[in-house]
């Protein structure tokens, strides 16, 4: 068997989103950090972060008030100590982004004091969030990307996949490091670390339309279930009210904040029609803005539905939201005269890996931070620009917990290398893309914002015959970035499934016809890979 090049550190971060690089610089002051990328470091969701960052700044605002809006959006089932957690330490973790370099937008007042500007999204009963125009993400992932690549104790691996997890023989909860597929020589290798971070971001890719980039996959909720940790919530996917409809825009959002800043929804014939779902019209959580364009587009036949500012000064318009201006321009689009389509897409994962306060997962020294995680705080829905908050909340609560824990002795035990003997390069690409485009389509189709026990069956169905391919697949063949994606999605998928079918009720995102009624007790969906394997179900 060939040696397999073994690469050691203290902790592994995988992902270089908002999640990952906050752990990062958090802990490279005191220990050897290496992170790891899929593509190159600032390709993920934060990098297209439009809208903002919540957190109280405004003196007629307060925590408590944060913490209401994220309950209530969150339709019951938030943990409300997570919530507070989060809320209280929003504060901290923006001027630590701002000491880090993120320049927020200011404002003077009318007596001349320089403030931040704070713009208003869906849910939030305050102006609340910080943002850098309308590219906030941006911001963020360029400010952070540069510091990191500029440490001494961080070693940056660009284009490398985290495969597995490698969980110790003798103590499963223990975990030694990652198998890694290095993209460039095409050969798969091991990191060895004392701790390990998912912070590989969320799985809407698992879905046709989505406004999330590629590399989008659930890896870490596939990963982390696979090692035996449980997963919590995963019915609960988001999808935006609000992604351009055009041939040549593929993924582009349009910001919440432009409904925050006084945006209608409007009909192709002008007339607006959120009053007959919700009192709070545009500024109702997501899940009923979406619900409401689906049931339009369904009612009318329609491609799309349309978001129309052009009522405010062009000026306004333009300061406030020159990204979008330019983009839809390129397009045809003056969207300061006309209205724009839009249709809903698939766009934030509120479920995933189980986390406590401090990140941690089932497994003793593996941690997850960001959107790959669940750790209460977003319920069955997800309060719009709470999900930035939550991966620097939390970056900074594991690499507390990790460097508390940097002098637990390490467990010498030797890793099993990478066994390629049987396997084959693959001759039948085809087959990956036939199944990669099956799981997507169904999923839109069968469990997405509306669904039935019907539908939910099918979708099993489906995702049962198309394990065996993958699996009798990944056994024969040498591993790719889509074939590994692929293994994942149909994980996740299996995951979204099970969960939506657990619940007997509609809730926050997950809304099924055969139960349209609110159970008056509910609590969150919690899945477990031992009872599933024990049940053998
Ligand atoms: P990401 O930023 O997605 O980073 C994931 C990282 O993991 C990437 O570096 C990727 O390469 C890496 N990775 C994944 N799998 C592997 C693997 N197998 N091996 C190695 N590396 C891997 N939230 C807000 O709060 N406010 C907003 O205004 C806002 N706007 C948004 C607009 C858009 C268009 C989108 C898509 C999302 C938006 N969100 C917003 C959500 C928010 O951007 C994300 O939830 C957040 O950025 C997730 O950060 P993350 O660090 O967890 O993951
Ligand atoms: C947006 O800008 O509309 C996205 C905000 C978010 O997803 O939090």
């Amino acid at each position: 068997m060939k040696q397999t090049t073994e690469y050691n550190c203290d902790v592994l971060v995988i992902g270089s989103g908002a999640a990952g690089l906050s752990l990062a610089l958090k802990l490279a002051k005191h220990c050897q950090v290496i992170v790891l990328s899929k593509s190159k470091i600032s390709e993920g969701s934060t990098k297209y972060a439009q809208g903002g960052i919540a957190a109280v700044f405004d003196e007629s605002d307060s925590i408590d008030s944060h913490v209401a809006d994220t309950m209530e959006a969150g339709a019951g089932i938030c943990e409300h100590k997570v919530v507070e957690f989060t809320a209280k330490n929003a504060r901290d973790s923006m001027q630590w982004l701002i000491d880090t370099g993120v320049d927020f937008d200011e404002e003077t007042n009318a007596k001349g004091e320089t403030k931040y500007h704070l713009t208003r999204e869906g849910g939030h009963s305050h102006r609340r969030i910080l943002h850098a125009a309308d590219a906030t993400g941006k911001a963020v992932q360029y400010t952070l990307s540069d510091a990191v690549q500029l440490h001494p104790n961080i070693r940056l691996f660009e284009r490398f996949n985290a495969i597995d997890l490698i969980t110790s023989k003798n103590d499963k909860k223990q975990c030694l490091g990652c198998y890694v597929w290095n993209r460039e020589i095409e050969q798969v290798e091991v990191i060895r670390s004392r701790f390990t971070a998912l912070c590989t971001g969320g799985a809407s890719k698992v879905y046709q339309y989505t406004s999330n980039p590629d590399i989008a996959s659930g890896d870490g909720i596939a990963m982390a279930w696979r090692a035996g940790c449980r997963v919590a919530n995963m019915e609960f996917n988001q999808f935006h009210p609000t992604c351009l409809y055009h041939p040549q825009a593929k993924n582009f959002l349009i910001t919440e904040a432009l409904r925050g800043e006084g945006a209608y929804l409007r009909h192709a014939d002008g007339t607006r029609f959120m009053e007959r779902f919700d009192e709070r019209l545009e500024l109702a959580p997501r899940d009923i803005v979406a619900r409401a364009i689906d049931y339009e587009m369904k009612r009318l036949g329609a491609d799309c539905m349309y978001l129309d500012i052009s009522h405010k000064p062009a000026e306004f318009v333009i300061k406030h939201f020159p990204n979008i201006y330019k983009k839809c321009r390129t397009l045809g689009i003056d969207i300061t005269r006309d209205p724009i389509p839009v249709v809903p897409a698939a766009h934030y994962s509120c479920g995933g890996v189980m986390t406590d306060l401090n990140a941690k997962t089932d497994l003793n020294n593996v941690y997850a931070v960001g959107e790959v995680a669940y750790t209460g705080l977003h319920g069955a829905n997800r309060m719009a620009s709470n999900s930035l908050l939550e991966c620097v909340v939390f970056a900074h609560s594991a690499a507390n917990s990790i460097l508390s824990r940097l002098d637990e002795t390490l467990t010498q035990e030797t890793i099993q290398p990478w066994d390629e003997s049987r396997v084959s390069d693959s001759d039948e690409e085809v087959v990956i893309q036939h199944n990669w485009h099956e799981l997507r389509l169904f999923m839109w189709d069968y469990v997405g914002i509306v669904r039935t026990n019907k539908r939910l069956e099918r979708a099993m169905h489906r995702i049962e015959l198309l394990k065996q391919e993958i699996q009798d697949y990944y056994a024969n063949f040498r591993v790719s970035n889509n074939l590994l994606e692929l293994r994942n999605l149909l994980t996740v998928a299996e995951l979204i499934v099970r969960s939506a079918m657990q619940r007997k009720e509609s809730r926050g995102l997950h809304y099924n016809l055969d139960y349209p009624e609110q159970l008056e007790n509910a609590s969150p969906t919690i899945l477990s890979p031992e009872e599933i394997k024990s049940k053998n179900v």
